[in-house]
């Protein structure tokens, strides 16, 4: 698929669905736990690609504090009208939501300490595009933490190695996480 064409947004009613769904696993597997993994600390500047709900978007956002930054990216209208709603609700003001069509997401390159690409994986068309983005965001010493999402994490390894653009830092269950290659 060419990545000039405009991405499309699953239908509402999944999202709706989805976001239920989200809301009954968190309750056993919460993603606050999950980020203890995660190295974020405060004043980073996030990306949270393919935020959806925003389960991620909002502990990050506390994690990094009001001198950190946290971008939410997703193709989806609801997602960042959910976003914008809850951050709102916490009086979080350290987050921007994006709404993008293309994998070109807008925020300025060498910017990101970390990008997240979670449960979002098997949803992507063009991973070219993706990772050149995300690899293109990342500073020097940044991070990108990600899962297979619905996907075996053998093929993911596949997808990534295939770009050349990242390396594998550590890897535990599902969860990796990536340094990116120096840019040229
Ligand atoms: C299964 S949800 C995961 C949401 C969130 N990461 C989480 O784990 O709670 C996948 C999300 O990725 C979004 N998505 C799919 N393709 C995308 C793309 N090319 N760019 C940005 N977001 C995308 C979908 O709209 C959806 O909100």
């Amino acid at each position: 698929m060419s990545s000039k064409k405009k991405l499309k947004p699953m239908p509402n009613a999944s999202f709706k669905c989805m976001m239920w769904i989200y809301k009954l696993t968190d309750l056993i597997w919460s993603p606050r736990r999950r980020l203890k993994k995660i190295p974020v600390k405060v004043g980073m500047v996030v990306v949270d690609y393919g935020c959806g709900p925003g389960r991620y978007t909002l502990p990050l956002a506390e994690l990094v504090g009001p001198e950190g930054k946290v971008f939410a990216v997703d193709i989806q209208p609801l997602a960042i009208k959910t976003v914008k709603e809850k951050a709102a609700r916490k009086s979080l003001t350290n987050i921007e939501a994006i709404l993008v069509d293309s994998y070109n997401t807008g925020i300025q390159g060498s910017s990101a300490d970390l990008v997240i690409l979670v449960d979002t994986l098997h949803a992507i068309k063009d991973y070219d595009a993706l990772f050149a983005e995300i690899h293109q965001l990342l500073k020097r010493g940044g991070l990108l933490f990600m899962d297979p999402g619905h996907m075996k994490t053998s093929k993911a390894i596949e997808i990534i190695e295939s770009t050349g653009l990242f390396t594998m830092a550590e890897c535990q269950d599902k969860d990796m996480l990536l340094a990116p290659k120096a840019k040229r």
